[in-house]
């Protein structure tokens, strides 16, 4: 059992001594919008969270009847079916649906399911001119309406009405398509604010899905997203980004019930180093060798005297990616080519901002609460005037290939290699823990806390 309510002294007021966030949008060459120089941290408290949370079946059954069918789920990317007859095949939390792009470039998801003896339609994405179940032939139309029950003889009772296949709603949003299984009543707008006003700037809709890789980790699927919500754990896990990295300088932001970021500074020196004999210029060596999206090794980037490494670096991003994407960056902020904008929308989707190409997680339990399905999409700007690609399949890492096995991942796989190595550990910690309880830094660790506070509002509900 958790002890009781525990009060912090600080209330989540003490920060990481040394550069500030707000030092940094000071010393930015460009003005930064409004949006990232905002503060929005709240304290919620400092008491300690079950273990059961993440090993519990039961627990785990709560979310699957009470949370997962009222929120709005990432399901797929707009160029993930780009063409009218292209299916992905969404499941999820004991659900299974049909994303299926419309003859008119709308967007609907049908249950997957036949509606004469319960056989999945189909099993993966694709395209598809109709839905024809493989056991006795009853087929649909992709708009979901029924086309043709063989030996309909026999079915008099089965109108064509009671056989449209049953619907979830869909939600588009920068270039992203959600579902949500029950009428909440709260559009994706709604849930997904102030997310939609920022990304106005990184226009994820121009954007196409370049690499995307996918592995099943044994996790619970709030453990493995929570390794994604505080920079923190750098300072052991990824001790190679310290150079670059303010991993303890990072601003934590919440809004409302869905949304919260983690604004980690990068080309600066992480406050756990000595700066003594460390020139500006190795900073911007190492981040070049290790942050990984950056563009690697390759590139030559000097550090002019009287020059930071974050105003040389920026300026060599803004430069490269106006040329290589044909998109003009010169309104750019040095934060917005550098620093990782780690946004995550409750319950499973993070996508970064920014202008640096932009990492895309989501997390789904696989099946259970022991497991998660952790997908890592890269999405890469399309040039003005092309098409957008259609997007790369996800590599589905196999269950002992590790992430830099993926060569498409570069210096990333590596990283993405240190957060696993943690945490089939930390699901069987958390089985055996002797005071069943998790604690919380009251700032660095507010995004997991104000994830649990929503996670709660949708259990508490009758
Ligand atoms: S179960 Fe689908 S046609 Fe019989
Ligand atoms: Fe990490």
């Amino acid at each position: 059992m958790a002890r009781d309510y525990e009060e912090s002294p600080s209330h989540g007021t003490a920060r990481c001594p040394g550069t500030s966030w707000d030092d940094l949008v000071a010393a930015d060459t460009k003005p930064m919008p409004g949006f990232l120089k905002e503060k929005s941290y709240e304290y919620m408290g400092s008491q300690p969270l079950a273990t059961a949370r993440y090993t519990s079946p039961d627990f785990f059954r709560q979310e699957v009847e009470r949370m997962w069918p009222d929120v709005w789920q990432f399901a797929a990317r707009e160029e993930d079916l780009p063409d009218p007859g292209d299916v992905v095949v969404y499941e999820n939390a004991g659900r299974s649906y049909l994303v299926t792009r419309q003859p008119d470039g709308s967007v609907k998801a049908f249950h997957n399911v036949c509606l004469h003896r319960g056989r999945k339609l189909r099993l993966e994405s694709g395209y598809s001119k109709d839905f024809k179940c493989p056991f006795h032939g009853f087929t649909w139309n992709t708009d979901g309406s029924l086309k043709e029950i063989p030996c309909r003889w026999d079915f008099s009772h089965l109108t064509d009405e009671k056989m449209q296949l049953p619907e979830a709603r869909v939600g588009r949003w920068g270039g992203y398509i959600f579902l949500c299984e029950n009428d909440t009543g709260v559009s994706l707008e709604e849930y997904l604010a102030p997310l939609p006003e920022h990304f106005k700037r990184w226009k994820h809709e121009d954007c196409t899905t370049a690499i995307y890789v996918g592995k099943v980790i044994h996790a619970n699927w709030k453990a493995v997203s929570e390794a994604f919500m505080e920079a923190w754990h750098s300072v052991v896990t990824h001790p190679q980004i310290l150079p670059f990295t303010g991993d303890a300088n990072t601003l934590y932001n919440v809004w409302g019930d869905n949304v919260n970021l983690a604004l980690t500074p990068f080309a600066v020196l992480s406050p756990h180093l000595d700066p003594k004999g460390k020139p500006e210029q190795w900073i911007v060596d190492e981040f070049l060798k290790y942050n990984g999206r950056a563009g690697g090794p390759d590139l030559d980037v000097k550090v002019p005297a009287g020059q930071t490494a974050r105003e040389a670096m920026a300026a060599a991003n803004r430069a490269r990616y106006t040329e290589t994407t044909g998109h003009d960056h010169s309104h750019a902020t040095d934060a917005e080519l550098l620093d990782a904008f780690v946004y995550n929308v409750f319950p499973n989707f993070a996508p970064w901002g920014g202008f640096m190409p932009n990492i895309v997680y989501r997390w789904r339990p696989w099946p259970d609460q022991d497991s998660t399905l952790m997908e890592v999409r890269i999405l890469t700007r399309v040039p003005p005037g092309q098409k957008k690609p259609r997007a790369v399949p996800m590599h589905m890492l196999g269950e002992d290939e590790t992430w830099s096995s993926a060569a498409e991942l570069g210096a990333l796989g590596n990283v993405f290699d240190q957060d696993m190595a943690n945490l089939p550990y930390v699901q069987d910690g958390l089985k055996v823990s002797k005071t069943g309880e998790v604690n919380l830094g009251d700032y660095q660790e507010i995004r997991i806390r104000h994830f649990h506070r929503t996670l709660d509002k949708y259990l508490a509900k009758i």
